[in-house]
């Protein structure tokens, strides 16, 4: 199918059929498909006439957004960039250019966790647990310590205050099957990283900026990155990557480290803030935090049967996937056909990432045809 038209949830074809988008372009359109919020913060960069002026000079909707991102964040610096990967990319130089500055060139080393999923590029790539993505393109950037998120001790043992620069993670692993990091470890990798003197950087590129109910995901755990990435859904379906540093960490960043020509520019600054203040919204986020909840219920439903091929479902808020027996692919395709829009993470999980302004009804209808869809 061609997708020509989008409206709140629903995409349409060249052909006149309707889709419930339960993907929203892979965790994006958090405010829908032609958002009222989005067109007027277009029409007033357009009334301007500035949409490009580069990082030369300062612009007012780039240094609004900083002040807003830094202020719920807690953090100190905005690098705004273009899309998730070229945001990790930028954490990592970040990382490593502070890690040098404590323990010289053997502070290096970043570690990354099993299963995660950082990006395409060949940093991001080399954080990213995926041999099939790897594979092709080796070799990646080097000094890379995979860990496991079952093994604490593992984890323990790899943060090396001499040689670990950084720690990179999702605080729900998106691609690699939503898979939430408990809040205990974060909070001990926190401790530990903290102690060591090595940057933790949280990627929350997919899981973050409202999807689970609260702005950041990693709220729960109370605690602070030293430098957390954000991007997807941030415009709305413009592009935008963000990189949020603290003073420390970025501090030691000097004009001409780091750059790009497109990042951060009037249109998409001006949009990503008004989805912010939309999103960040207190009651937007309660409700959110109330239709997850009701997602759940109507998931787990899912698995009652005993002929149910559902093996668990993971997740928070309106971030949801299913597990299954048998390849996720192919409950997706049957879906599609019944008119519904989702996405596989992995080889037997289908994820749920619908727009946050989903409807109740639209939630019953979602899980009512992917009941049906995952009968053969
Ligand atoms: C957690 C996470 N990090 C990084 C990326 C890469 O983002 P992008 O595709 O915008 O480069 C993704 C994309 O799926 C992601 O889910």
């Amino acid at each position: 199918m061609v997708f020509v038209s989008g409206k709140g949830c629903t995409l349409f074809d060249d052909e006149g059929r309707e889709y419930l988008d339960f993907t929203s372009g892979i965790g994006v359109t958090v405010l829908g498909h032609d958002s009222p919020v989005v067109r007027a913060a277009v029409e007033r960069v357009l009334d301007t006439g500035l949409i490009h002026a580069s990082n030369l000079f300062r612009t007012r909707p780039a240094e609004a957004l900083a002040r807003e991102l830094t202020r719920r964040s807690g953090l100190d610096f905005a690098f705004f960039c273009n899309s998730g990967a070229e945001g990790v990319e930028g954490s990592l130089k970040f990382a490593r250019r502070w890690a040098r500055s404590l323990g010289g060139d053997e502070k290096h080393r970043i570690v990354a966790l099993r299963g995660g999923f950082h990006g395409r590029l060949f940093g991001s790539l080399a954080v990213t647990d995926r041999p099939d993505f790897r594979k092709p393109f080796e070799p990646l950037m080097p000094g890379v310590d995979f860990v496991d998120a079952g093994s604490p001790d593992e984890i323990d043992r790899a943060l090396d205050p001499d040689r670990t620069a950084a720690m990179i993670v999702e605080p729900i692993q998106g691609e690699g099957g939503v898979r939430p990091l408990p809040l205990p470890l974060l909070q001990q990798i926190r401790k530990w990283t903290a102690e060591r003197g090595i940057a933790l950087i949280l990627d929350e590129i997919q899981c973050g900026f409202g999807r689970t109910g609260t702005l950041f995901a990693h709220e729960p755990a109370g605690i602070r990155p030293d430098l957390l990435v954000l991007a997807k859904p941030l415009a709305n379906g413009l592009p935008i990557g963000a990189v949020l540093v603290s003073r420390e960490v970025g501090g030691v960043m000097r004009p001409g480290d780091h750059g790009t020509t497109f990042g951060g520019g009037p249109l998409v600054t001006t949009v990503a803030l008004a989805v912010l203040e939309t999103v960040g919204a207190p009651a937007f986020l309660e409700d959110v935090r109330k239709k997850g909840e009701r997602l759940e219920t109507l998931l787990s439903g899912l698995g009652d049967a005993r002929s149910s091929i559902v093996r668990e479902v993971r997740g928070r808020g309106l971030f949801r996937g299913v597990e299954v027996e048998g390849m996720a692919s192919e409950v997706v395709d049957r879906a599609r056909e019944r008119g519904l829009l989702l996405v596989p993470a992995g080889k037997h999980v289908i994820r749920l990432l619908p727009a946050l302004i989903v409807g109740e009804e639209e939630l019953e209808r979602a899980v009512s045809i992917l009941g049906d869809a995952l009968d053969p």
